[in-house]
């Protein structure tokens, strides 16, 4: 395989980039040429520790040769066949490798591209299901303040974070959104916090209002990931399976990021030991080497939708043209030998707290209105300065600067490293993040 040599782009106008400041960036860009391990390095060469995994990506450190390879010989020896009809061993084998790790029943296995169609997909299969099952008035959905659910149109009625929705979300009746968890005595919460599991009545009151009969599914980030790691208070989790059990709504859990070990366990499920009915899927399944996410149904659901089907026809009208690619297969299968060679969750479990103390030790620092952490994920919440998220802009693009990649939303700066970090890694970005900060 050719090493190809980094690219600057000529011009930057015709790609319209997408969640960024285009303007701004076009005139002040900030670029990546390459990438290996744990660092970015920008056309000057100069190293930026990735303090997110890309976005929650790259579990396993960039570049990662396995995965490139198999992407490559799959690429030469079928690049594609259509899902719909045809098969391709790679998919089914990957279904069943994902199975080894989702929670005991889930799993039945719906590949797509990205975590927006993951929860679309989600979406469709609570509908569906309630329909074979003789209760087709089941159609609201309820969700939560603060989440982020992907940019599809079905996640972005489920969406609880404004800029995300109101150009867009008008239309979009029959959700209602569960307060969020964000209290202030929770504040510089190590983990999950003590208040607030009493939130989760808010579904209940869903189903007093609404009837519970008529709500499909519960969708939740385990942990809030985008807003700016929200971890869910004690008990929280637990209360919103009673609910929904008892009103025969689907508990699904969007674990996007959650997911492959963020946790330092498979998935949020375990970590918690709260099992949903469907769960969303994608990012790091691939080391974000190739677009693909899934939705993991419990084998009842699935069985429910199949056997209610035709004798010889489709069951579920829904699925994509790259639904289960050759090459992502390739890539999640190649993922799956090293999330099990290199035990990547116990060792996100092994370094979690030590990113927890790393992060909790900027308490002090200027400006720091929160902090926050769980698993080998946590967040840095800034007081507002001038417009809300205008601080957090500046500090990612500073950080950039001085050699630190994050994710900030509005004023949370929000810290994710792959699950291959390590100790001299966590103090690089905490000291990098107290520099900045001290500007
Ligand atoms: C919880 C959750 N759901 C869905 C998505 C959307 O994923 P994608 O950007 O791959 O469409 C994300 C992305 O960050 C996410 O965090």
């Amino acid at each position: 395989m050719g090493h190809a040599e980094p690219e600057v782009a000529t011009s930057l106008q015709p790609f319209w980039m997408p969640f960024s400041p285009n303007k701004e960036f076009k005139a002040e860009p900030r670029l990546f040429a390459r990438a290996q391990g744990m660092y970015f390095y920008t056309p000057d060469g100069r190293a930026v520790i990735d303090a997110s995994s890309g976005l929650f990506c790259v579990a396993a450190g960039h570049c990662r040769k396995e995965i490139a390879e198999a992407v490559y010989r799959q690429l030469q020896t079928l690049d594609f066949t259509a899902p719909f009809l045809r098969g391709q061993s790679k998919a089914f084998e990957l279904a069943a490798r994902i199975a080894e790790y989702t929670p005991a029943g889930l799993n039945r296995v719906f590949f797509v591209n990205s975590g927006s169609e993951a929860v679309d997909t989600a979406m469709k299969v609570a509908l569906m299901l309630h329909r074979v099952r003789g209760q087709p008035q089941r159609q609201l959905f309820v969700s939560r303040e603060r989440a982020y659910h992907g940019v599809n149109m079905g996640g972005v009625a489920l969406a609880g974070m404004v800029n995300n929705r109101r150009a867009y979300g008008v239309g979009l009746g029959g959700v209602y959104h569960m307060r969020h968890t964000a209290l202030p005595q929770n504040r510089f919460a190590r983990g999950q916090p003590e208040a607030g599991a009493d939130l989760a009545d808010d579904l209940l009151r869903f189903c007093q209002l609404y009837g519970g009969e008529n709500i499909a599914a519960c969708f939740v980030e385990p942990v809030a990931g985008s807003y700016g790691c929200l971890p869910p208070p004690k008990g929280y989790l637990q209360r919103l399976r009673q609910i929904c059990d008892e009103h025969g709504i689907l508990l699904v859990f969007d674990e996007v990021i959650t997911g492959w070990g963020r946790l330092g366990a498979p998935f949020a499920a375990q970590a918690f030991g709260v099992t949903p009915d469907l769960m969303t899927m994608a990012k790091a399944m691939t080391n974000g080497a190739q677009p693909m996410g899934a939705v993991v149904a419990q084998q009842a659901v699935y069985d429910a939708i199949t056997e209610a089907g035709p004798k010889q026809g489709v069951e579920f009208f829904h699925g994509y043209t790259y639904s289960a690619h050759p090459a992502a297969c390739a890539a999640g299968l190649a993922m799956m030998d090293i999330f099990r060679d290199e035990r990547l969750f116990d060792r996100a479990a092994a370094l979690a707290p030590y990113l927890a103390d790393g992060l909790h030790s900027l308490a002090d620092a200027p400006g720091v209105a929160d902090v926050r952490s769980i698993g080998l994920m946590g967040a840095i919440e800034m007081a507002p300065a001038g417009s809300p998220g205008a601080r957090g802009h500046e500090l990612q693009k500073k950080l950039y600067d001085i050699g630190l990649n994050l994710k900030n939303t509005g004023d949370s700066l929000i810290v994710a490293p792959p699950l291959v970090a390590e100790r001299q890694h966590i103090d690089e970005i905490v000291a990098k993040l107290r520099e900045a900060l001290a500007s």
